[in-house]
């Protein structure tokens, strides 16, 4: 059964919100939740990696942001549930580092140098960080380092190239004493979603070592610098593999929930997206990039 489109009536929005880069607004859904509506650029598969990367999540088991596909007036994006409750705020990873790092830069995203694992690991492990709510953790896992490890193993898997510091964050709600670690979210900027399919059909087939699909994995970067001296960022797999670094019991758990999946699984994700949302090359390319980065991940040395 492909996945559903849900269409949003014409007066839905209620609140616009200004975070973040895509058209977006509030919406109250049918059992009288915040949901929020995320356009997708026409034309980039944003709306259908971010559906992808959230059955993915499934699979880890990982906190994350529900995803479906919908469309508004014409306009295809995907809806999903608040995961801040009524009151409460998400502080996201920019507002935090400010607090803590000296002239942090708030605003600068992809060149933020002191955006490094290393920091952002000491930050969420504060231990009056508690589990994102409602998820069961893991002994191997014991505070929200261990689990952004797990976010750092799902962008190395499906090449997420956009963790920067205002996609990851801390919920805070008045009256309560604990702060919450924010599910994981906004994974649209993965799974070769922008290429055309002549590149994706010429990568799969090519005996260009240097057009291969794992060539193409191997380049995606990371919103992370190694150090606050570095010239470029991390590449995915080497911000999994500081923060392996870090908590190695957390990543060792994460490798062995993604040495459980069964590649199959990917391509049934990928097989109920709808036809009118991603063509087959797209499907093949995303399929193929996930079962090398699996490997890549698998093969990691300590
Ligand atoms: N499920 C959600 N629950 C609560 N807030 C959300 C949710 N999804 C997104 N947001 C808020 O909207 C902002 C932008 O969403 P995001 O998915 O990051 O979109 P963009 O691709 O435009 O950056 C986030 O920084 C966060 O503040
Ligand atoms: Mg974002």
């Amino acid at each position: 059964m492909p996945y559903p489109i849900f269409e949003l009536p014409d007066d839905a929005p209620i609140q616009l919100e200004q975070l973040g880069t895509k058209t977006k607004f509030w919406y109250y859904g049918p059992r009288g939740q915040k949901m929020l509506f995320k356009e997708g650029r026409p034309g980039t598969g944003e709306n259908w990696a971010e559906k992808v990367c959230c059955e993915i999540c499934k699979l880890l088991a990982l906190p994350h942001a529900d995803y479906e596909l919908a469309v508004w007036k014409g306009r295809s994006g995907v809806v999903t549930p608040s995961f801040v409750p009524d009151g409460g705020r998400l502080v996201l990873g920019n507002e935090l580092l400010a607090r803590i790092v000296g002239q942090y830069d708030q605003s600068a995203r992809f060149h933020a140098r002191q955006h490094t694992v290393r920091i952002v690991l000491k930050v969420v492990s504060d231990p009056r960080i508690a589990f994102p709510h409602s998820w069961q953790s893991p002994d191997a896992i014991s505070d929200a380092a261990g689990v952004f490890a797990g976010y750092l193993l799902l962008d190395a898997l499906v090449s997420n190239q956009d963790r920067h510091h205002e996609n990851w964050g801390l919920i805070f709600v008045p009256g309560q004493e604990e702060v919450f670690f924010a599910p994981t979210f906004d994974h649209a900027s993965s799974l070769g979603r922008n290429e055309t399919d002549e590149t994706r059909a010429e990568r799969l087939t090519t005996k260009d070592k240097g057009r291969s699909v794992e060539a193409y994995v191997e380049r995606a970067r990371s919103a992370f610098f190694a150090t606050p001296a570095s010239v470029k960022p991390l590449k995915t797999l080497d911000a999994f593999r500081e923060a392996a670094k870090i908590r190695p019991a957390a990543a060792d758990y994460w490798r062995e929930r993604l040495a459980a999946i069964d590649p199959i699984q990917y391509s049934d994700i990928l097989d109920e997206v709808p036809d009118t949302e991603i063509s087959e090359p797209a499907r093949d390319f995303a399929c193929r990039m996930l079962e090398i980065n699996a490997k890549r991940l698998l093969d990691l040395k300590a």
